[in-house]
C-alpha cells in the first residue's frame, strides 16, 4: 500500500478531498470560501500542517522501531518492502489492452531510422485508450453538431431566454393572487373604465348593504356628497376602507377581505360618485373636504407643462 500511496501522493489527495468538501459545504455565493471567509484559509492551512505533522511523527516512530529490531528481523523487512509490487493478470490483460505497450526487449523492433546525433525514436503504436478518447471526442462532435446546429435544440442562450420568460410569468401569475404593494402613500385616483366597472362590482358586492347601490347612505354614511366624516379624496378614503371607520360605527376593516389594488378600484369608484346627489340621500355628514395638499386648478397644470418644455429642450 505504501508503494501505491507514496508520501508526495497521499498528502497532496487528502487535502485535496479535505478543501473539496469545505467547498462543497459552505455556501460563499459566487466566490470560493476560502477567499471569502478568511478563517476558512487558516482552517485549511491547520490541516496541511497536520497532515505533514502526522507522516513526520509517522516516519520517526517508523525509524524509531526500527532500531528496535534485531538484524534479522530488519532485513526480514527490507525484503518485504523491496519486493516488487505484483500485479494481477486481469490489471495487467486491461493496462496491456489499453496501451499496448510493447517489452523491453522489443524495442529492436520498433527502432526507427534516424540518428540525431544519438538521439533515437521508437515507432509505439498510438496508445488506444488515447484513440478511444479522441473517437469519442469525435462522435460527441457530430451528436453536438447534429443536436444544436441541424435540429436546432436550445443552446444555453435560448435556455436562459426560456427560463427568464417563464419566470416572469410565474411572477405575473404569483402577483394576482399575492397580497400586492399598493398602500395609502402610493394610492392613486383610477378614473379607466375597466377599473371604475371592477370597483362598481366589489362595491355591489360589499358595500351597499350599508351605504346603498347608489351611495345615498343607510347606516353608513352618504358618499355622494362632499362632506366627509373621515376625510375625502383618494388617501383617506383608501385608508378607510382598508382600515375601517371609528370603532363601534359599523365599518370595518376591509384590508383581510379585499386586496390592496381592488380597495383601490372600490375608492375610485366612490369618489366618482361624487355630486351624483341619489334621491332620499342620507343627510351630509362630517365636514366639506377641500385637499390642501393638492395644488390650485393652474398650478396643476404646470408640472405638465415643465415636463413638455423639458422633453422639447432633450430634443
Ligand atoms: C356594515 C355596514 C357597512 C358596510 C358593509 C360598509 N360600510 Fe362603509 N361605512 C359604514 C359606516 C357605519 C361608516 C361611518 C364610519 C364612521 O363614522 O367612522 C362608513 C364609512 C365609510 C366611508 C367614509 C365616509 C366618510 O364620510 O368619511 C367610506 C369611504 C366607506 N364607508 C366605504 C365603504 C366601502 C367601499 C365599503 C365596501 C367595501 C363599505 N364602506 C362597506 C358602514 C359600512
Amino acid at each position: 500500500m505504501k508503494k501505491f500511496f507514496p508520501v508526495y501522493v497521499r498528502v497532496p489527495v487528502l487535502f485535496a478531498i479535505f478543501f473539496m468538501a469545505v467547498e462543497f459545504c459552505i455556501d460563499s455565493g459566487d466566490r470560493p470560501a476560502f477567499i471569502k471567509y478568511p478563517m476558512v484559509s487558516v482552517i485549511l492551512l491547520l490541516f496541511l500542517f497536520v497532515l505533514i505533522a502526522m507522516e513526520m511523527v509517522l516516519k520517526a516512530t517508523n525509524n524509531i522501531l526500527n532500531t528496535l529490531l534485531t538484524e534479522e528481523q530488519r532485513k526480514q523487512k527490507e525484503i518485504e518492502e523491496n519486493q516488487p509490487f505484483t500485479e494481477s493478470a486481469f490489471y495487467k490483460g486491461i493496462m496491456q489492452k489499453l496501451t499496448r505497450s510493447r517489452k523491453m526487449e522489443e524495442e529492436g523492433e520498433l527502432m526507427m531510422d534516424h540518428d540525431y546525433d544519438g538521439i533515437k525514436e521508437l515507432d509505439n503504436v498510438l496508445p488506444p485508450w488515447w484513440v478511444y478518447l479522441f473517437y469519442a471526442c469525435i462522435a460527441f462532435a457530430f451528436i453536438y453538431l447534429i443536436k444544436f446546429h441541424v435540429l436546432g435544440h436550445d443552446d444555453q442562450k435560448a435556455e436562459y431566454e426560456k427560463e427568464m420568460a417563464e419566470a416572469k410569468i410565474a411572477v405575473e401569475e404569483y402577483k394576482k393572487t399575492a397580497p400586492d404593494l399598493m398602500d395609502k402613500e402610493k394610492v392613486t385616483l383610477l378614473t379607466d373604465g375597466a377599473s371604475l366597472a371592477a370597483g362598481k362590482a366589489i362595491f355591489e358586492t360589499n358595500c351597499v348593504a350599508c351605504h346603498r347601490a347608489d351611495g345615498g347612505g343607510g347606516i353608513g354614511p352618504n358618499l355622494t356628497d362632499d362632506h366627509w366624516i373621515l376625510g375625502g379624496g383618494i388617501k383617506n378614503v383608501f385608508n378607510t376602507i382598508m382600515e375601517g371607520g371609528r370603532d363601534g360605527k359599523g365599518m370595518v376593516s376591509w384590508k383581510p377581505i379585499i386586496k390592496p389594488s381592488d380597495i383601490q378600484k372600490v375608492a375610485s369608484y366612490v369618489l366618482s360618485l361624487q355630486g351624483t346627489n341619489p334621491k332620499d340621500g342620507k343627510a351630509a355628514e362630517g365636514d366639506v373636504w377641500k385637499d390642501d395638499s393638492a395644488p390650485a386648478s393652474d398650478a396643476a397644470a404646470k408640472p405638465a407643462d415643465s415636463a413638455k418644455v423639458a422633453t422639447v429642450a432633450l430634443k
